[in-house]
């Protein structure tokens, strides 16, 4: 029974390390969908959006808004700093993202706040994104090692809740 439980035990650290394996970049549709997802009068990007969701360095951002197609003419994509963010202001963007076919990427490099805007005045009309960047949580780097008398499946099991917690958040982020 006991030898049992300790192979389930195992069994589970191994499914849990190799859920552990740091998970390669994600890309955030903005919005919620390839589809639309960027567009005036929808929603308040930023409490509505993106502070369910969880960015980290190396991630990437996806506004899509090719159909109908003229909307690929009328919204656009900058990123600005933040008193051109509260102004919308194009004027002087720090980074041109739209290129023109209503399906833009943008890749997050840095933990910061960035600030995304579109022209043609419909950051005025809620066309506008905050987004705060946090650096990808350290992998770990040694699993727990086994010791060989009774204490150690104590050490294990005490150790297994606040992995779970780890692996949940890391399929969850991959799920997302
Ligand atoms: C969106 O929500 C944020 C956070 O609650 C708020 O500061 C901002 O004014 C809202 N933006 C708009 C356009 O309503
Ligand atoms: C944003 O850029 C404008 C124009 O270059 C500048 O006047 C303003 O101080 C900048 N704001 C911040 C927060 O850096
Ligand atoms: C941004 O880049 C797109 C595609 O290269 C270009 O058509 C557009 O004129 C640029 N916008 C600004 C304000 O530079
Ligand atoms: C982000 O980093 C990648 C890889 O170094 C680079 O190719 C890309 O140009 C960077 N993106 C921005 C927006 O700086």
């Amino acid at each position: 029974m006991e030898s049992l439980m300790r192979r389930s035990a195992i069994t589970t650290l191994v499914i849990v390390s190799l859920l552990m394996i740091p998970s390669e970049a994600l890309k955030h549709d903005v919005g919620g969908t390839k589809y639309n997802g960027w567009a005036p009068n929808k929603m308040n990007y930023t409490s509505d959006w993106a502070s369910h969701e969880q960015f980290y360095v190396g991630d990437w951002l996806y506004w899509g808004f090719d159909e109908p197609r003229i909307n690929r003419q009328l919204y656009s994509v900058f990123e600005v700093n933040k008193t051109d963010y509260e102004s919308c202001s194009t004027d002087h963007p720090l980074y041109n993202i739209s290129k023109g076919g209503g399906r833009d990427v943008y890749q997050l490099n840095h933990s910061r706040p960035y600030y995304f805007i579109s022209g043609g005045g419909f950051c005025w009309q809620g066309m506008k994104l905050t987004v705060v960047v946090h650096e990808l949580p350290p992998a770990p780097t040694e699993a727990p090692t086994e010791a060989p008398s009774s204490s150690g499946s104590t050490s294990l099991s005490a150790s297994l809740p606040g992995m779970f917690a780890i692996a949940a958040a890391t399929a969850l982020r991959a799920v997302l």
